[in-house]
């Protein structure tokens, strides 16, 4: 049986959470491929909203293994306290697993992404401050710790201490801040490693085992395909791959397992933090989307900024994912504009681009190009099928598949999992 990978089209909070939650049902094993706890979704968990940022949210389900495979940046103490959080709850975290391959976010980390952030000035990327960045850059430097390590007490204590002597210098010369104590830092992580243990494993091997007995698996990327540290729009994107071409190496599986790569896309746009973003409406418009929206960070609380649809950016996702289709969501947002937009391409310097601009300074200068298209007043949120939207939705809906060249097959009108229509607007 084989995998879907579920990726972001966007800069992340496309609401994949949504997406997830309608394939559980369906599903074995939901596994996280990348990011860390930079990510967030609000779940309902006993009655009672709860924000995971590392647990994937397929721990709902009991029917479902979650797994944190290879590719993503564990900080253990935010692992535990979410285990924790949702046993207080009563959702039972027992079936969670965790890739010993994965790498660990350290205290240095968050201290020096804090401290660059504030030399970076004006330039910052606003990031989430959760230590992503460093650990990763680590982990390519070849001196990460990882989840691994917390069960050799000895080896890790020994590579801390090496790490440790050149992140001291950096953090006290550089940056001015207190040096951090090796014996300190590796009592408060090997404590985690001790409740951590029974959870660590091969999670490759498990997805490769659960994949010949026919299991069904799901790849649930964080953020999203403009966030990607390749493909996204670099410099003010996160440091891993939310790409599906990530999911497979996080996830160590092979692209023969993959039969179907959805794409979540949000009925507009919205990005956090830093970074060229063509279609941002400042105007009432840019308002309507974020309050009736919500559009305020699940980590970071920070305001979401707000802009029309742009498909130029679905046409790329449609290339670097390779997806088979899209999950629309938040239509219902747009509902009492009496207009809305969708860009169809950039002009710059008298040049128009209909696809991603090959350079990235083009991007930030880039005109976005409108279409105006009429809006409804109808609320949306009650619509049992597709065919029952107002004639105005039906054409933006199909409209967004057309220019993305890309069929939709589900659509959201609402946070609740009855308020997504099945769809064949292709
Ligand atoms: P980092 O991932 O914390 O290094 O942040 C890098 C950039 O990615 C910043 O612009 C963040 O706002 C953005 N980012 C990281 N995670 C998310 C997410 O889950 N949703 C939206 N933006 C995110």
């Amino acid at each position: 049986m084989p995998a879907t990978i579920l990726v972001g089209t966007q800069w992340g909070d496309e609401g994949k959470g949504k997406a997830t939650d309608l394939l559980a049902g369906e599903t074995d094993f939901v596994v996280r491929y990348q990011g860390g706890n930079n990510a967030g979704h609000t779940v309902l968990a006993g009655g009672q909203l709860l924000k995971l940022h590392l647990i994937p949210s397929g721990i709902l389900y009991p029917h479902v293994t979650p797994v944190i495979a290879d590719g993503v940046v564990v900080n253990p103490g935010v692992l535990l306290q979410e285990i924790d959080a949702l046993a207080a709850r009563g959702i039972d975290p027992s079936r969670l697993v965790v890739s010993g391959n994965a790498h660990l976010i350290m205290p240095y980390h968050l201290e020096i992404d804090k401290v660059t952030e504030r030399y970076l000035g004006k330039h910052r990327l606003g990031t989430t401050k959760r230590g992503i960045g460093p650990a990763y850059a680590d982990k390519v430097a070849r001196i990460g710790l990882r989840v691994q390590d917390l069960t050799d007490p000895e080896i890790f204590r020994e590579k801390l201490e090496v790490v440790l002597r050149e992140k001291n210098l950096l953090l006290a010369k550089i940056y001015n801040r207190l040096p951090m104590d090796p014996a300190a830092i590796a009592d408060e992580y090997l404590a985690y490693g001790e409740r951590l243990a029974p959870r660590i494993t091969d999670t490759s091997a498990l997805l490769y085992r659960a994949l010949r007995d026919g299991k069904r698996v799901l790849l649930e990327g964080a953020q999203g395909t403009l966030l990607d540290i390749d493909h996204g729009t670099y410099p003010f994107v996160t440091s891993s791959n939310p790409v599906s071409g990530g999911a497979l190496s996080g996830a160590g599986i092979g692209p023969k397992e993959v039969d179907r790569v959805i794409g979540v896309t949000k009925a507009y746009v919205t990005r956090v933090g830093s970074g060229p973003f063509p279609t941002e409406d400042l105007g009432s418009a840019g308002k309507h989307l974020g309050e009736r929206g919500a559009e305020v960070g699940t980590t970071t609380g920070r305001a979401r900024r707000c802009g029309w649809f742009d498909a130029v950016l679905l046409r790329y996702a449609v290339r670097v994912n390779g997806l088979s289709d899209v999950f629309l969501t938040k239509l219902d947002v747009l509902s009492g504009l009496p207009e809305v937009k969708v860009c169809t391409a950039y002009e710059f310097d008298g040049r128009r681009y209909e696809d991603f601009p090959p350079h990235q300074s083009i991007f930030h200068k880039a005109e976005p190009v409108f279409e105006d298209m009429e809006g409804w007043p109808e609320e949306l949120g009650g619509t049992g099928r597709f065919e029952e939207l107002p004639a105005a939705a039906r054409k933006y809906v199909d409209r967004i598949s057309q220019l993305g060249g890309v069929p939709i097959r589900n659509l959201s009108v609402g946070p609740d999992r009855e308020q997504t229509l099945a769809v064949d607007a292709a």
